[in-house]
């Protein structure tokens, strides 16, 4: 059993993650879910992730609100491809479960700090400001931290937001640096992979045919969001990021990557939040990051489906 806490800025595919893991009580013990600033506002994000936690009818699984801006950075939202409420396809219900009080970088330090060292893996699929505030308040808990496996960044596939940055990134890139270079194992699932885990028509059929609510959301969700992103790529479907978090987490071997350097642009705005993944060794950096390269697609949605297929 893994002891995970997710922080999100749910998004269509923040929201099929949370799901997966959700799904996943044999394998994952969520301690908490974190919302954060990133496709749409906080207060966005937040309902969307009660009404998420809501559908899987895993309603014992607190739900914080953590940082509603950038640390530094005027807040840059993704409204153009999750639509106006971040969550748009499905009409799901207004959530009757709140939000806990206490603020999720709150959350994310006293869990750390109180649990046993190197027993929780963070699993970061938005910006990622709040694990950087938590870093900043409580350096300590870098080395108390067992792994960060988040979704960002490029190398191979250039940027999604601009022509050199991914958007998690892009919106954060100061929380990007700290993280980077706190110390704690660091897997990083970049665009490079994601550009390949592509949601097709057969792919969405299945959530489509599984006889659930919840996979009818994912469709709906899916077909809505997918509309941005077949229209800039021409692919055969929209990449499913997210996700892809928590299926390492489950089934590392799915992926494969390399230990490299990666570092953040921070002061450059033409390339503010591009990550330098020194994938060919050319530099003496030190290597600070698992850096994933490949997935199989096929493992991935067999994943997706076969857990997804449990929930109500
Ligand atoms: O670039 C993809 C990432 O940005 C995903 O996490 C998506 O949800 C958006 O937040
Ligand atoms: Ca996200």
């Amino acid at each position: 059993m893994q002891k995970i806490i997710i922080d999100t800025d749910p998004g269509q595919d923040d929201a099929v993650a949370l799901l997966l893991a959700l799904a996943s009580p044999d394998a994952l013990d969520v301690l908490g879910i974190v919302t954060v600033a990133g496709n749409v506002g906080l207060n966005q994000n937040s309902v969307n992730a009660l009404k998420v936690v809501e559908l899987s009818g895993r309603t014992e699984i607190p739900v914080f609100a953590g940082c509603d801006r950038p640390m530094r950075r005027t807040p840059v939202t993704a409204e153009h491809v999750h639509g106006k409420t971040g969550l748009d396809g499905p009409d799901l219900p207004d959530p009757k479960i709140a939000l806990q009080d206490h603020h999720g970088v709150d959350f994310i330090m006293d869990t750390l700090l109180e649990a046993e060292p190197k027993t929780i893996k963070l699993c970061a699929l938005g910006p990622l400001t709040n694990i950087a505030m938590a870093l900043v308040r409580a350096p300590e808990i870098a080395t108390r931290i067992k792994e960060i496996v988040l979704m960002g960044g490029g190398c191979f596939e250039g940027g999604n937001i601009t022509p050199a940055a991914e958007f998690n990134i892009y919106v954060d890139p100061e929380a990007a640096d700290i993280v980077l270079h706190c110390g704690a194992p660091i897997t990083i699932v970049p665009l490079d992979v994601t550009h390949h885990m592509l949601a097709t028509p057969a792919h969405l059929e299945r959530f489509l045919n599984m006889g659930n609510k919840t996979g009818d959301a994912i469709h709906k969700m899916l077909t809505f969001s997918e509309r941005f992103d077949l229209e800039k790529y021409q692919w055969q479907g929209a990449p499913l990021h997210d996700p892809c978090v928590i299926a390492y987490v489950l089934e590392p071997d799915i992926f494969t990557g390399r230990h490299i350097n990666v570092e953040v642009e921070v002061s450059s705005e033409l390339t503010r939040g591009m990550t330098v993944a020194d994938f060919w060794g050319v530099t003496t950096r030190k290597a600070n990051a698992h850096y994933l390269r490949h997935g199989d697609t096929k493992r991935y949605y067999e994943l997706l489906v076969q857990r997804i297929s449990k929930l109500p």
